[in-house]
């Protein structure tokens, strides 16, 4: 029998004929398995070969993305399957009351799925934000040019990126780089456009969301609001709050200052890239305008109005505002978006949370129930709550 020498080691031919052939099945074996872990992978995380993660060097890529910056999410985004359905699904009833309300941050994590809650309202809201953005322009969309980048970065994510891999079927990129809103029909360049106030303008009618940009200012140790898209301001105006600090915007807030300012402060210095978070604000207001530069709230010093005697439950509402919290990841800026809902009071006590709602009512502090009007509306809408 020969025998073969490889380096110090001597194998005779039997072994050679044996060895390698199981070399090779076992090689063969071990790129099976793993090609099909890979799959599983996919299938838990409901991704699809079109999904597009971060983690994944050779991940497909949307058409145009400029400023797309390695770690916008821990989590990727997947496509939602039914995209086309989301536009018969009514808003999501969000009902946050409780019995005693407790000034705090109230944050929950988010998924990158859930930044936008697309529903039934869609067209009608986004046909809503061109008329709003067209008759108030000044009050609507705002930036300081050092927001010039953060406002590219903002764009390149929403239009090239989140918005068509989440919902394929209502947002695509065309083969010359546009975006394409299916819903609406508008067409709009993936790469931003150079005007900011352009950029800004294409967001407020792309998205339902109001979007608040925050920079942090060294000299001033917070964050001040440096851009805006508010379409559906819950009464302020806010290029008046344009340049302030987090403090300086929630001044008119009752409690704010003892309850929150650290703690937010502290949140806002600390949150990290791809950990995003979310909260719900609520309100009762008595009118469904969602163009609200002024109005729902007392001010100090302001006269307060005659307590109307009785209300509408159908005409009056319960005005809830889901807010999602992000840094982004290349200017390292915070943005905060405002989904609002609006829920006929009807519809509440219909839902057999009548009581509840007139309970949560009461349960505001005094400061913040004149903050909020309650000693306008109040006695009515939990009368009628309760009837
Ligand atoms: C996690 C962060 C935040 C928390 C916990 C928070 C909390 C609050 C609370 C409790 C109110 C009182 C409103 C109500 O209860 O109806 C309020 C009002 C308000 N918040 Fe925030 N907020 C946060 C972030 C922001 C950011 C980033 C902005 C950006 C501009 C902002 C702008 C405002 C404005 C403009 C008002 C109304 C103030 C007025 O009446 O003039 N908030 N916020």
């Amino acid at each position: 029998m020969a025998v073969y020498q490889m380096g110090p080691i001597a194998m005779d031919e039997s072994f050679i004929y044996t060895f390698f052939p199981l070399l090779i099945a076992i090689l063969l074996l071990i790129y099976i398995k793993s090609k099909e872990a890979n799959e599983t992978v996919g299938e838990q995380t409901g991704s699809t070969s079109s999904t597009y993660s971060l983690w994944d060097p050779d991940r497909k890529r949307p058409a145009v993305s400029d400023t797309a910056a390695p770690t916008f999410f821990q989590e990727p985004i997947t496509p939602f399957d039914d995209s086309m359905e989301i536009l018969s699904t009514p808003p999501h009833p969000f009902r946050p009351f409780k019995p005693k309300y407790h000034m705090t941050m109230g944050l929950e994590k988010c998924a990158p799925n859930d930044l936008f809650l697309l529903d039934s309202l869609y067209p009608s809201r986004i046909a809503l934000r061109k008329r709003i953005v067209n008759e108030f322009p000044e009050m609507t969309l705002g930036a300081s040019q050092t927001c010039d980048t953060t406002i590219k970065e903002l764009y390149s994510y929403i239009l090239s990126q989140h918005l068509p891999l989440r919902f394929p079927k209502l947002f695509t990129i065309t083969a010359d780089a546009e975006f394409k809103n299916h819903v609406s029909g508008d067409v709009f360049p993936a790469i931003p456009p150079k005007s900011s106030m352009e950029a800004l303008k294409i967001l407020a009618t792309t998205v339902e969301d109001d979007i608040l940009i925050l920079q942090k200012e060294e000299e001033r140790e917070t964050y001040s609001l440096q851009g805006f898209i508010a379409c559906f301001p819950n009464g302020f105006d806010s290029s008046k709050k344009m340049g302030m600090g987090l403090n300086e915007i929630h001044e008119p807030v009752p409690m704010f200052k003892e309850r929150l300012a650290l703690s937010m402060e502290r949140f806002f210095g600390k949150l990290e890239v791809g950990k995003w978070v979310r909260r719900l604000n609520w309100t009762i207001s008595t009118h469904d305008r969602l163009f609200l530069p002024t109005g729902n709230h007392h001010y100090e010093g302001e006269q307060i109005p005659e307590q109307p005697e009785t209300v509408d439950l159908e005409k009056t509402f319960l005005r809830v505002e889901r807010q999602v919290l992000l840094r982004l990841p290349a200017s390292r800026d915070m943005v905060f978006f405002v989904k609002t809902y609006m829920t006929r009071l009807a519809r509440v006590k219909e839902e057999g949370q009548g009581e509840a709602l007139a309970t949560a009512i009461d349960g505001w502090p005094e400061k913040l129930g004149v903050y909020k009007k309650r000693i306008v509306w109040g006695e009515a809408v939990k009368a009628a709550l309760r009837a």
